[in-house]
């Protein structure tokens, strides 16, 4: 199992990053909020910009805007392994997923968790990952959403079934505690203040992974 880990927490960005970069996490994961597809913690793009300058881990990038031309191209010159957008958005979703893939870029699609596991199925042939969220997105530290285990439990049986390869991520409130239920359902997760309100980060990275 992978882990990203996310910062969104932290009140000093650069020197989280900078310790994260020491550990063995997989990813770094980005959340950018632009405030209004989302209502949230924002961190403008020219500051988010900075961790490839700092860290040479593969970013996980996780766009909640549906600004979506705009800051893919922007993203997409990070060193990224994901970008993910949010199903939400409603229109041009294969035209966007086609974007990142242009890119060379892994695609990832995210589902928040008011929206139904139906409105994403028609997309899960293209994409190379989906980011199930298990609290509404805009903050970090926030509460896992219990019902989110039945949410990727549905998911990994479904990719099952139809024989898709794709990677079953969960984001928000994930800790030593809430990963137990949704280990055996997902490839990855992410976790932020988990990890980032420890002093040793790469102890909490080796207590999720178990
Ligand atoms: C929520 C973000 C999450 C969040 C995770 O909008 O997408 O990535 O920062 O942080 P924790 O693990 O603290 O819930
Ligand atoms: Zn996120």
């Amino acid at each position: 199992m992978k882990v990203s880990a996310s910062f969104l927490s932290c009140q000093k960005i650069i020197p989280a990053i900078k310790k994260l970069s020491l550990t063995d996490v997989d990813y770094i994961h980005v959340d950018f909020i632009d405030g209004k597809f989302v209502v949230g913690k924002t961190i403008p793009f020219r500051k988010l910009k900075q961790i490839s300058k700092v860290s040479s881990k593969r970013l996980d990038i996780h766009l909640m805007t549906n600004q979506l031309t705009k800051y893919i191209k922007k993203f997409a010159l990070l060193n990224c392994e994901y970008i993910t957008f949010h199903v939400e958005v409603g229109e041009n979703i294969e035209k966007y997923i086609q974007t990142i893939h242009d890119y060379g870029i892994k695609c990832g699609l995210a589902i928040n968790p008011s929206t139904d596991l139906e409105i994403i199925k028609p997309y899960l042939p293209m994409v190379d990952m989906v980011l199930v969220m298990s609290v509404v997105p805009g903050y970090g530290g926030q509460e896992f959403m219990p019902e989110s285990v039945e949410k990727v439990k549905k998911l990994r049986n479904y990719l099952k079934e139809k024989e898709l390869d794709v990677v079953v991520n969960i984001d928000g409130g994930i800790t030593d505690k809430t990963i137990r239920d949704v280990k055996p359902f997902v490839d990855m997760v992410v976790s932020g203040s988990y990890i980032t309100n420890s002093d040793d980060f790469q102890d909490r990275i080796n207590r999720l992974r178990g």
